[in-house]
């Protein structure tokens, strides 16, 4: 069997990482992989292929754009020829990036099987980027790889039923292998404290686009700031928004750091007080290593931990008042499966493929 995987954006390498090395174990599969080009700073993509000991992608695309339809426009036309050219019985995307919504283009319309990891994901507004593009690949996939029982519903609910299967989170997975690893330098380099400091990421376009929800954000931010230490390995759009809207001193407060590496952000997390995060993955990360997340969302894909009370959605307004009063965590077992999500999707895929 022949799997084309396609990635683009840094949490798609993460969970690219586990299933790799799930295929490495079976001599039947070979794996040809695409990077689109998305992320392209080192520090967004390079350094997770190095410490996630994944192999260099075999094709390169070099593409990135601020414009969605140039960006996923330019993806699919490349996505095609290779596809043509390499012939693989299924593409494997993952989750809910543009690299998704054009690899699922592309091979629809060559009549190529698509394999989604991540599937069944839900969120409001349906009109955020990253809420399109999983509706429209979760349409035309024909194995839907879903991590949680809400998902199973989610897709149900619209009338999907079939070749879904629920397998458990990768991220748990990959969370669980690389525990040994984690990397605890920045903890002295920073001079931080177990529980004495908060981890902050933000870079989804409705936070750091507008530039009034941008600035009550940061200010929130560093309201608390002024009672704990934040620190915030810095997205590059944040960054440049940052200066575009000229709101550079609110976030002198805080230790704003370059993008860090998966082994680096979970090492932080083990020892952080809480996280505040815009970031999907993220707010399970945290919930795995047994910290609260206050999400800066209007609602979440991940709703089963705030339902559950783990973690607490909360608006541009009210970050101050949620990181204080909101309770500790308690951990629950097996949300998300038991760690051997890519394991269950490489052999279904055997067995189907
Ligand atoms: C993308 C995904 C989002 C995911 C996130 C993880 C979409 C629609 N969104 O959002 O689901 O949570 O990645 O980070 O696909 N940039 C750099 N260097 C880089 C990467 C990006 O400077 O290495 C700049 C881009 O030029 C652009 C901005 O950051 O101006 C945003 O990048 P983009 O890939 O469009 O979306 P993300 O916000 O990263």
């Amino acid at each position: 069997m022949k799997i084309l995987s396609i990635v683009g954006a840094r949490p798609q390498f993460v969970k690219e990482a586990i299933i790799q090395s799930e295929i490495n174990k079976f001599d039947d599969i070979k794996e040809v992989v695409v990077h689109t080009g998305q992320h392209y700073d080192d520090n967004m993509s390079g350094v997770f292929f190095d410490v996630l000991d994944m192999r260099k992608p075999d094709y390169n695309l070099g593409i990135s754009a601020s414009k969605h339809g140039e960006m996923t426009g330019k993806m699919i036309i490349r996505l095609e020829e290779i596809m043509l050219q390499e012939k693989p019985d299924v593409v494997l995307l993952y989750g809910d990036t543009n690299s998704t919504l054009a690899g699922a283009i592309a091979a629809s319309k060559l009549k190529i099987d698509i394999a989604h990891v991540e599937a069944g994901l839900r969120q409001e507004p349906k009109d955020m980027p990253e809420e399109i593009n999983r509706m429209l690949t979760d349409r035309i996939s024909q194995y839907l790889f879903v991590p949680s029982n809400l998902g199973v519903e989610n897709l149900k609910g619209e009338g999907i039923t079939e070749g879904v299967f629920f397998t458990g989170d990768v991220m748990y997975d990959i969370f669980l292998k690389m525990k040994p690893s984690f990397d605890y330098v920045l903890m002295e380099k920073l001079h931080l404290k177990e529980n004495q400091f908060i981890i902050m990421t933000l870079h989804r376009d409705f936070n750091v686009d507008i530039p009034e929800k941008l600035e009550k954000i940061l200010k929130e931010v560093n309201r608390i700031s002024k009672e704990i230490k934040v620190v915030m390995p810095i997205h590059p759009r944040t960054q440049k928004r940052i200066n575009e809207f000229g709101l550079s001193h609110l976030i002198t407060d805080i230790t704003v750091i370059e993008p860090i590496d998966y082994l680096q952000l979970m090492g932080l997390t083990q020892n952080c007080y809480k996280v505040i995060t815009d970031s999907g993955g993220y707010q399970k990360e945290a919930y795995f290593s047994g910290k609260q997340a206050v999400v800066i969302m209007p609602d979440t894909g991940w709703r089963e931990l705030t339902d559950l009370g783990l973690n607490t959605l909360s608006d541009e307004n009210n970050i101050y008042q949620n990181v204080m009063k909101a309770k500790k965590a308690e951990y629950i077992k097996d949300i998300y499966g038991d760690g051997k999500a890519a394991e269950k999707i490489v052999s279904i895929l055997r067995i189907y493929k």
